[in-house]
């Protein structure tokens, strides 16, 4: 099953279903910054010295930058964990500040960098966002973050203890848990701050095949310390020392972009950062 049909709820729900999911719909959502100030506490230096970027509705931006350049910081005013001093975010053309908080919240799936795995079953971890999700929307999701590998392996399948008491995931594999659960409900658009660990090939190939197949009908920001990550993406936001030096796609910017030929050729290959 693809994306579309995995995220697509009928328009009218069969009888039997539970709840409806979360009304925030699916059209996938635009994104800016304007001008964007903004420092941590008035004692603080800026970590945003006027940010100013524009991502269309759906497809795939990958932020790189060195550490500290402010990426996770984007990701943190987006969901207003802070506002900005100065300057405007908008979220399809309007103002940050105009959304109610929990339609905002709705509207956006984060991925954190760590992203926990809590105990209890495979099934509880992906469910915690939105415990009605109909089964044929979790197979879709599953198949999306080829998950339904994982799910087939484990003795008792998607009832599987996790986490502290029970099967130890990988670093890809609960990044993957984290996506379908953030995708499980319905977000417009994905923030995706991606793993710095090491990851095995096959998660690694797994975690750009989801992140391709949910770009198509989602607005997706992904935090990317891969090479692979940014190959495919439609667009790359250089950030440094708090401000946006450079957009462009891979092959644009590894000749216009001293900084970003320098990331591609070393830190993208490298375990930290
Ligand atoms: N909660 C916070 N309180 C105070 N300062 C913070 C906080 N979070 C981040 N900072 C500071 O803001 C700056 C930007 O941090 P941010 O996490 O956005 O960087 P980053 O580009 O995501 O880096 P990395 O690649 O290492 O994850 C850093 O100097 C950091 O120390
Ligand atoms: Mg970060």
């Amino acid at each position: 099953m693809r994306i579309q049909e995995a995220l697509r709820l009928p328009a009218e729900p069969p009888v039997r279903s539970a709840a409806p999911l979360p009304s925030a719909g699916d059209r996938p959502a635009a994104l800016a910054f304007h001008d964007v100030r903004f420092r941590y506490a008035d004692d603080l230096p800026y970590v945003h010295h006027g940010v100013t970027f524009d991502v269309p509705a759906r497809g795939m931006t990958a932020f790189v930058g060195p550490s500290g350049a402010g990426k996770t910081t984007v990701f943190s005013l987006v969901e207003r964990f802070y506002d900005p001093e100065s300057g405007e975010i908008t979220l399809d053309g309007r103002s940050l500040a105009d959304w109610e908080l929990s339609s905002l919240r709705a509207a956006i799936g984060y991925v954190e960098q760590d992203a926990p795995v809590l105990s209890g079953s495979l099934r509880d971890n992906l469910l915690l966002g939105n415990g009605e999700a109909a089964d044929d929307t979790l197979a879709g999701v599953l198949k999306t973050t080829r998950l339904d590998g994982l799910a087939a392996k484990l003795p008792k399948g998607l009832d599987t203890l996790v986490g502290h008491r029970g099967t130890k995931l990988s670093g890809g594999e609960r990044q993957r848990v984290a996506i379908a659960r953030a995708l499980l409900r319905r977000p417009r658009l994905l923030l995706l701050d991606e793993a710095t660990s090491q990851l095995d090939a096959v998660n690694e190939a797994a975690l750009r095949d989801t992140v391709a197949d949910v770009s198509r009908t989602t607005t997706v920001l992904v935090v990317a310390h891969r090479l692979s990550t940014v190959t495919m993406a439609d667009r790359i936001v250089v950030m440094d020392a708090g401000s946006v030096r450079a957009v462009g796609t891979h092959r644009e910017l590894v000749t216009a972009d001293p900084l970003y030929a320098e990331l591609a050729a070393t830190q993208f290959l490298a375990t930290g950062g």
